[in-house]
């Protein structure tokens, strides 16, 4: 079995997780499910990143420590990644102790090969980005993604010498030309790393919310020098050779466009400085926007605070950009469906109430839904309930061998929306095929047998195609067209292989799976 290792980033506690993060972790989620579907040995990462002033400051405007804090609030994650069906391997809290002394012992190992040095820094910084800015950077003196005032600090910090790896970071990306997909995200790392590297502080003496830097216990690591390790900790770096030998060579980053700087230039310099690869694969995708303006918490809790809605270009309701509530109000599916479908997986794409209806209402209730129910009633009505095996000679063949290599294919190009969309293309046109042959008007007999044993097959490779985005719903698929089990159970490509259905199985209407909604 193949390995393959993925990980969303690690997502602040500073606040609750909303469409933004979910879009990622379901993203993550489906794409391992993928890989198991194919038979690899997958470990998925996520997790959560607690340490560093913005949290702390969260912490204290709540009147709890922030351990208190942390503790409270990696809750609503764990539970809104349960409402949302995410089968992680593995989450990660940064305030493992496990966690600090595998930082501690990566960032030793950089400091005794030299490449962390003392210096002063003084600088504009933004709290929520965790990040300097310099003053042309600034829009109106304010921070130019949060806009909130930015504050001078000057702190003896400990340096990381990314100067020292501009040239070694370019010979990397020529060697790996994968390495950061899509290519217009790769380009973009390129462009910083050509630009020039500074070297960066990433120690803090201003707070200890942090990791203690083993070699001088005045500072704390600066948060994302702690968060990029949990990668390394989730695979036993420096404890478990054997573990970390394994997945790290297969280690798949997925992250939003916004901490590309993090992961394209800043981690892999610090593998290079600690003498091992980088990470060989990071996938960038772009934002959901809502009228324009990022989905961000930080945005969200802005014009909450202010109670001025009117703060972002268009009204930014919570109660409709939660993930829980989402999921309370259309069903875990077809909110993971939307994410997945909706905006191709890399471009930036809009978000609103009024799209998930849409979708739902056309490609959920009016051709998945519909599909299974009409086979459904007609074997009902035509076959006593139980489902006539599969013709090898069927029309429906073709197509569904093209779905199924074009899904295969998308899939594995980390493009859901497209295998998707070749999956719809085979419900289409067993939709079709029925209208076509009109099951329903026959006399029961070998031609309805073949037609709805057809229709079957194709429902059966359909719910194996769509089990990574749709979990859930696969299975009650599964279990009505007459299966036990799970199709998380089957192998791909053999599992999609026309021929599967056997018939002599019970098939059951059952409720509708997506009653259609008011648009
Ligand atoms: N803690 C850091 C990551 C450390 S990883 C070593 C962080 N956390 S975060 O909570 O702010 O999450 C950022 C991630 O959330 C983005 O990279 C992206 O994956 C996701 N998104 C946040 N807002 C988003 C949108 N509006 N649209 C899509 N994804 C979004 O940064």
């Amino acid at each position: 079995m193949p390995p393959f290792y993925v990980t969303t980033p690690i997502y602040y506690v500073n606040d609750a997780p909303h469409v933004g993060t979910a879009y990622t972790t379901v993203n993550a989620d489906a794409i391992a499910r993928w890989h198991r579907l194919m038979g690899d040995d997958v470990l998925f990462l996520t997790g959560t990143d607690e340490h560093g002033a913005k949290i702390a400051e969260a912490a204290a405007a709540h009147s709890m420590s922030p351990q208190q804090w942390t503790d409270t609030t990696v809750q609503r994650f764990r539970a809104c990644w349960k409402s949302l069906d995410i089968g992680y391997d593995r989450f990660i809290r940064t305030t493992e102790p496990g966690h600090h002394d595998t930082v501690r012992r990566f960032l030793q190992r950089i400091y005794d090969r030299g490449y962390i040095e003392l210096g002063t820094y003084s600088g504009l910084y933004c709290i929520s980005c965790e990040d300097y800015y310099l003053e042309e950077q600034l829009e109106d003196g304010n921070c130019p993604i949060h806009h909130r005032p930015v504050v001078a600090m000057e702190e003896d910090n400990y340096f990381f010498k990314l100067s020292a790896f501009e040239g070694r970071l370019l010979k990397w990306y020529e060697d790996h030309p994968d390495a950061v997909l899509p290519v217009a995200k790769r380009n973009e790392a390129l462009g910083f790393i050509r630009g020039g590297l500074r070297d960066i502080s990433i120690t803090r003496t201003s707070f200890n919310w942090g990791v203690q830097v083993p070699w001088d216990e005045r500072h704390v690591f600066y948060v994302w020098y702690d968060a990029l390790v949990n990668y390394l900790t989730a695979v036993g770096y420096g404890s478990d050779s054997d573990r970390f030998d394994h997945w790290w060579p297969v280690a798949h980053h997925l992250i939003g466009k916004d901490i590309l700087k993090f992961h394209c230039v800043w981690w892999p310099a610090m593998c290079m400085a600690a003498d091992i690869d980088p990470a060989p694969h990071v996938f960038v995708h772009g934002f959901l926007l809502v009228g324009g303006e990022r989905l961000s918490k930080t945005l969200v809790a802005r014009s909450g605070e202010d109670g001025g809605e009117g703060q972002t270009t268009s009204p930014v309701r919570l109660t409709e950009i939660a993930p829980d509530a989402l999921v309370d109000d259309f069903g875990v599916d077809a909110v993971r469906y939307h994410l997945l479908r909706e905006v191709p997986l890399g471009s930036d794409g809009e978000f609103s109430y009024e799209g998930i209806v849409s979708r739902y209402n056309a490609d959920l209730a009016n051709n998945l839904g519909n599909l299974l129910s009409r086979v459904a009633t007609v074997v009902g009505s035509k076959c006593g309930g139980t489902g006539p095996a599969c013709d090898p000679q069927s029309p429906l063949a073709a197509a569904a061998g093209t779905a199924v290599q074009d899904a295969i294919d998308a899939w594995n190009r980390w493009a859901p929306h497209e295998a998707l969309e070749a999956t719809w293309r085979l419900i289409g046109a067993a939709n079709a095929y029925l209208e076509a042959t009109e099951p329903w008007k026959l006399d029961p007999g070998p031609d309805v047998d073949a037609v709805l044993g057809s229709a079957l097959e194709a429902l059966r490779i359909v719910t194996v195609l769509v089990s990574p985005a749709m979990p859930s719903t696969a299975g009650a698929l599964w279990n009505r067209i007459g299966f036990v089990g799970s199709p998380a159970d089957q192998r791909l490509p053999d599992a999609a292989a026309w021929g599967g259905y056997p018939g002599g199985l019970a098939v059951e209407k059952g409720a509708a799976l997506f009653p259609r909604r008011k648009p």
